[in-house]
């Protein structure tokens, strides 16, 4: 588990606490009374010693990271969402701390319950000033969230399904919370107004009666805001201001193209994205997607090690060791590279899709290659052999194309297909599992119609695998062809490769025959080591015969 994961976690326990609250709150529109018969039910669990613990601790943890991100940063210049995010919630601590101490610290300094009486006074009633800052807070609160969930699911393809209703739960809950605070707070504000002096008196119980802890809580209402403000300041400085600073620069190259100059410690990313350089990051520097992989042409010094995140990523897709990752790699003296991606990636087209990024999807993903094709160069002409090729290269394409499935790339006596790219995963796989036993098919009759005139039966392996892959047009402008980059592709590739081990023409994984609707029970399924792929894969070994009846199972 990495900082980023823990800090993804802490946030989502944060933000199971803070829809229950807003919950609660909303339910003022109905009645105060309403509230607080709720908040034992909605809050319960954040009431009792564990959910305290669990609650104290992510947020605690959750600040601390953010704090250590912000630290970690070479250069403040990132895209727009993630310096909001990063504004909001460096600005949310600062009006949550007073508000914990006015709630929670009472609760525990003063002995009493905190209620929606009681916090409706102190924060509607007896000050608009408070009542500013905590709309304030609301509104920092959820905006943070907001980005933070929205930058996290956005490659997910069921959240992109849903968007048009997170969009609507991402303006509805928080004005209806703020609503019910406000209907609440009101309702108190008339009873102040009738008999005045109702909501201090309120307050007062609040104070506890310990001088000492009065003192402390005194202090910390006054105080704990400004600590962290310093904090942060101190933070921000050490970033504008950090030794490493002082200590040059270095220069990266983009192949011949252009060039441009960071500080020591920043990452090859952040010194493209401070020169204005468009740089694939499809995860924006999460270590998550490899989209920034670059070539290293030249160093002038060696390069630091990968880290655990890097090292990560770049064995899922099994990456030479001249690729690294832009977003991690922190080199110390100049470097030439070549960015690997496009940075103008199209997407499959969708309405609103940002060009900017890939689309990730789960698709099944089908290899077939010619076997024996050096030999067949060796033994014919080469007239002949591009005969033979097309001729094969068609008959597989046309096996594509019969079910529904995308040829993404031919990869010269072999092609990669695409399954799943509309409709969903099931049918995908399906479909592959379709075009594999048409490709065998085929081949039959091509081999009967090729050995009368070359005397050459031909001899293919077939790869499929199925998971989250991301999906794009790459190439060169104007002639740029869709296909999928990830741990899945790598994994069909290799499937295809094992039939060689095998012996029988098709390797199919578990993972797709799931997808497809079919249980493996009676299969005879076996593992394989992928290479660059921690743990095994399990896949059946399938002849002409196994597909056809497996892909006529997978569509009854
Ligand atoms: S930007 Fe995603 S891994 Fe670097």
């Amino acid at each position: 588990m990495t900082l980023r994961d823990v800090r993804l976690a802490t946030g989502l326990v944060v933000a199971a606490f803070v829809l229950c609250h807003l919950g609660n709150h909303a339910l003022g529109l109905v009645s105060i009374e309403a509230m607080e018969a709720a908040r034992p039910w909605i809050m319960g669990i954040w009431h009792v010693i564990p959910g305290q613990i669990v609650l104290y601790g992510a947020l605690i943890t959750h600040m601390a990271l953010g704090l250590h991100a912000l630290v970690r940063r070479r250069t403040l210049r990132v895209p727009w969402w993630e310096a909001a995010q990063l504004i909001l919630g460096l600005a949310v601590p600062y009006l949550l701390l007073t508000h914990i101490v006015n709630t929670r610290m009472t609760r525990v300094l003063a002995g009493i319950d905190i209620d929606y009486v009681y916090e409706l006074s102190a924060l509607w009633v007896v000050d608009p000033w408070v009542r500013a800052q905590q709309i304030t807070l609301v509104l920092l609160v959820w905006g943070h969230l907001a980005l933070g969930l929205h930058f996290w699911l956005r490659l997910k393809t069921w959240y992109r399904a849903a968007l048009p209703v997170a969009a609507v739960l991402y303006v509805l809950v928080p004005t209806l919370a703020l609503l019910g605070f406000a209907q609440g707070g009101m309702r108190l504000a008339a009873v102040e107004a009738e008999a005045p002096g109702t909501a201090k008196a309120v307050l007062a119980k609040g104070k506890p009666a310990d001088p000492e802890a009065a003192a402390l809580r005194l202090f910390l209402k006054n105080n704990l805001a400004y600590l962290y403000l310093a904090l942060v300041g101190a933070g921000l400085v050490f970033v504008l201001a950090r030794p490493s600073a002082w200590r040059g620069g270095y220069t990266v190259r983009y192949g011949a193209g252009a060039q441009a100059r960071g500080r020591i410690g920043m990452s090859v990313l952040e010194v493209s994205r401070a020169a204005g350089l468009p740089h694939m990051s499809v995860c924006g520097g999460r270590a998550r997607c490899t989209t920034c992989r670059v070539r290293i042409i030249a160093s002038s010094s060696e390069l630091p090690e990968p880290n655990a995140d890097e090292a990560r990523a770049l064995a899922r897709i099994a990456a030479p060791t001249d690729i690294r990752l832009a977003c991690q790699l922190r080199p110390d003296d100049d470097v030439e590279l070549l960015p690997l991606l496009n940075p103008t990636l199209v997407p499959l087209s969708r309405p609103g899709a940002d060009l900017q990024f890939g689309d990730e999807r789960t698709v099944t993903i089908l290899f077939v290659d010619l076997r024996g094709s050096s030999r067949l160069a060796e033994q014919h002409l080469p007239f002949d052999v591009v005969f033979i090729l097309n001729a094969f290269l068609e008959e597989m394409a046309q096996a594509v194309s019969t079910t529904q499935g995308h040829y993404s790339n031919f990869t010269g006596d072999g092609l990669m297909a695409l399954f799943g790219l509309t409709g969903n995963a099931r049918d995908g796989a399906r479909r592959a599992l379709d075009a594999a036993a048409a490709m065998l098919a085929r081949l039959d009759d091509l081999n009967i119609r090729m050995t009368g005139e070359f005397g050459e039966a031909l001899k293919i392996g077939i790869g499929i695998h199925t998971g989250v892959a991301i999906v794009g047009r790459l190439g060169p402008p104007g002639a740029p062809f869709l296909t999928a980059l990830g741990d899945t592709v790598n994994t069909a590739a290799r499937l295809e490769s094992l039939t060689k081990e095998t012996g029988a023409p098709a390797l199919v994984s578990s993972t797709t025959l799931q997808a497809a609707g079919l249980a493996a029970d009676d299969m005879a399924v076996r593992s394989f080591d992928i290479r660059g792929r921690v743990g095994t894969v399990a896949a059946v070994p399938l002849d002409r015969a196994g597909l056809q009846q497996v892909a006529a199972r997978s569509l009854a």
